[in-house]
C-alpha cells in the first residue's frame, strides 16, 4: 500500500496540495498568522484558572477546557497546512510577559483541537542542546547543536506524525536558523530532470530509529522491517508523503549489514541537492513566542548549526509537538471573511 507505480500520475493527483518555491512562499502572507486577542486572553484566563487549582498546562483537567475561537483558528491552520502552503507561523505570544507555561498550554490546546497529540516522547518535547553527539547510540539530533540536514520527523515505519509544530522559547547566540523545503516541488523537479532518481526514491530504504532507553540488541529482522520509500502516496492520508533523513538511512543500512550502493548514494545526493536548491529553500528565524506548524508529509525542515549562550537560562530552547494524521484528514474549507472577522473582531 502506498507504492507509487506511475510517477507522473502523482502530479495530477496532487494538484490541490501545497507546492511552492521560496519566492512563492515569501509573497503569500496568509500562512503568517497573528494570534487573535480573544485567543490570547482566553488562554491566560484558562492558565490562571488551572494554576489556582494546582493544575498545570499538561494536567488532564485542562484537556476538556475551551479556549475561545481556538476551533476557528485551527480550521484556518488546517486549510493552509493541507491546501495552500503546508506551513503556518503563529506569532504574537509574548513569552517574556505571559510566561512559558501559558505558551505551552496554548500549543497543547491547539494540538488537541487540530487532532490527536502524539505522546511518543511526552506530549511536548523539549528541543535543546544536551551536550550530546548524534553519532552515539540513540541520540536524537534535537538533543545536539549540530544541523540534522533536511528531514521529516520520525524514522519509525509505524509512526508518521501528520503535523510537526515547534514553539520557540529562546534563540541561540548565533545560528539555529530554520530552513524549509517543499518536497512536492522537489518531486516535480526530479520528475522532469531525473526520473530514474525519483523512481529509486519510491522504493524502500532501511531506516535506523531511536529507541530511548533501549535494552539489548535489536534483531536483524527488526532492522530490515524498518524500511519504507522516501515518497509514497496515500498510505497515511490522501496525499503525497515524503519521509526522509539522510543520516538515519545510512545508519539503517550500515547497521543491517547492507550498506548503500554507489547508485543509492548518488540518488540521495541528487535528492539532497534538489532540496537544497536556493530557490526551494525558505529560511526563517523563529522568535520567542513564535509557533510554527508544518505538514510533515510535504515540508522537509532543517536548522543550521548553532552556537549557544554560556548561561543555562539563556540557552536555545524550542518545544516540539507532534499531531496525528487525523488532523489532515478532516475537511478544511477556505476560511471566509466573516469567520476571519469574527476571529479578529
Ligand atoms: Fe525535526
Amino acid at each position: 500500500m502506498g507504492h507509487i507505480e506511475d510517477l507522473s500520475s502523482v502530479m495530477i493527483k496532487a494538484k490541490s496540495q501545497p507546492s511552492w518555491t521560496s519566492a512563492g512562499l515569501e509573497t503569500n502572507s496568509h500562512w503568517r498568522i497573528t494570534l487573535p486577542e480573544s485567543i490570547l486572553s482566553s488562554t491566560l484566563v484558562l492558565h490562571h484558572w488551572l494554576e489556582a487549582r494546582g493544575y498545570t498546562w499538561q494536567s488532564p483537567e485542562a484537556r476538556g477546557m475551551r479556549i475561545q475561537n481556538l476551533d476557528l483558528l485551527a480550521n484556518v491552520m488546517r486549510y493552509h497546512l493541507t491546501q495552500t502552503t503546508g506551513v503556518v507561523l503563529l506569532s504574537g505570544f509574548d513569552v517574556a510577559e505571559y510566561g512559558e507555561s501559558a505558551s505551552r498550554l496554548l500549543l497543547l490546546q491547539l494540538g488537541y483541537v487540530l487532532g490527536s497529540v502524539l505522546d511518543k516522547r511526552g506530549l511536548l518535547y523539549d528541543v535543546c542542546d544536551r551536550g550530546q553527539d548524534h553519532r552515539q547510540a540513540n541520540v536524537l539530533f534535537s538533543s545536539t547543536c549540530t544541523s540534522p540536514g533536511y528531514h521529516t520527523d520520525s524514522t519509525d515505519a509505524d509512526l508518521m506524525p501528520g503535523i510537526v509544530s515547534l514553539l520557540c522559547l529562546r534563540t541561540a547566540r548565533e545560528g539555529g536558523v530554520n530552513r524549509l523545503a517543499n518536497t512536492l516541488t522537489a518531486y516535480q523537479r526530479l520528475l522532469r530532470s531525473q526520473p530514474e532518481v525519483l523512481r529509486r526514491l519510491c522504493e524502500p530504504f532501511i531506516r535506523d530509529k531511536i529507541i530511548v532507553g533501549e535494552v539489548g540488541t535489536r534483531s536483524h529482522l527488526d532492522r530490515l522491517r524498518n524500511a519504507f520509500p522516501v515518497f509514497e502516496w496515500g498510505r497515511w492520508y490522501p496525499g503525497l508523503t515524503c519521509r526522509y533523513m539522510r543520516y538515519w538511512i545510512e545508519a539503517g543500512h550500515d547497521k543491517a549489514g547492507l550498506p548503500l550502493s554507489e547508485e543509492d548514494l548518488f540518488v540521495l545526493d541528487q535528492f539532497e541537492a534538489t532540496l537544497n536548491q536556493e530557490d526551494i529553500t525558505y529560511q526563517l528565524q523563529l522568535q520567542p513566542g513564535d509557533m510554527i506548524f508544518l505538514n510533515n508529509h510535504l515540508i522537509a525542515h532543517d536548522r543550521t548549526e548553532y552556537l549557544d549562550w554560556e548561561e543555562p537560562e539563556k540557552k536555545r530552547h524550542l518545544v516540539r509537538m507532534w499531531v496525528g494524521n487525523d488532523a489532515l484528514q478532516r475537511h478544511a474549507s477556505k476560511p471566509d471573511d466573516m469567520k476571519l472577522n469574527h476571529l479578529y473582531g
